[in-house]
């Protein structure tokens, strides 16, 4: 499965803890990181393993045309091998073309405002296209990140993806005003077990998997 969705939704952050705590149930699962950090960029999901003990294994990014390649070869029998994106574009060749028709599961991480909402639209056009060509073309569920839980838009947005016929995750990934929001951003460890409700984001794309 891969994570993906436009720059700052969260995705490096949220699977960086869900490896975590798919660790801790006893899933065997690895993260692949196919995020190429550019020289001042931090936060991937590699260096998250790096700096904090995600108890899974994480691998740097592989070369583009070996993306499925290295994912089928590392993945845990049985287990869960999860794709970390970096920014989406789309780019025929590019690293996000080859992980969509790489993976089972897309996991499309998307802030619900309006201006998100347009620019995923490319993500979902993607994905479309991937089905009408008869390629391998994933699964996609939404996941609804960095939400203002005291807007009102959340729920608006969830009900009108899920009337379009699109699966929203009950779960949803708060803004965080704290420190710890946007602490990696200066290179700090990932904290797993933030009081934030990723346990069960992580149970239920894990059930979702399971399915
Ligand atoms: N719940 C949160 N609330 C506020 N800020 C957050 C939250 N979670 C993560 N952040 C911060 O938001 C920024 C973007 O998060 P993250 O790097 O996980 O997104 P991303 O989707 O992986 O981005 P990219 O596409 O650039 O790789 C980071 O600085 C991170 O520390
Ligand atoms: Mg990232």
């Amino acid at each position: 499965m891969a994570f993906v969705g436009k720059g700052g939704a969260g995705k490096s952050t949220m699977l960086a803890q869900c490896l975590a705590y798919w660790d801790s149930y006893g899933v065997s699962c690895i993260g692949i990181d196919t995020d190429v950090p550019g020289e001042d960029e931090n936060g991937t999901l590699y260096e998250h393993a790096q700096l904090a003990d995600l108890g899974a294994p994480v691998y740097p990014a592989p070369a583009v045309h070996q993306i499925r390649n290295e994912a089928l070869r590392l993945c845990p029998q049985k287990g869960l091998c999860a794709l970390d994106t970096g920014a989406w574009e789309r780019r025929s060749g590019g690293p996000h073309a080859a992980v969509l028709s790489a993976v089972d599961l897309a996991v499309l991480c998307l802030q619900p405002t309006g201006n998100e909402i347009n620019r995923a639209g490319s993500v979902l056009n993607a994905i479309e296209q991937l089905r009408a060509t008869g390629a391998r073309a994933p699964e996609l569920v939404i996941l609804l990140t960095m939400v203002d839980t005291s807007a009102a838009s959340p729920d608006d947005v969830d009900d009108e993806l899920s009337k379009a016929g699109y699966t929203v995750l009950r779960s949803r990934y708060a803004l965080s005003n704290g420190r710890d929001g946007y602490a990696q951003s200066w290179g700090r460890p990932v904290r797993i077990k933030d009081g934030s409700n990723m346990d069960e984001i992580a149970r239920e794309v894990l059930d979702v998997v399971a399915r």
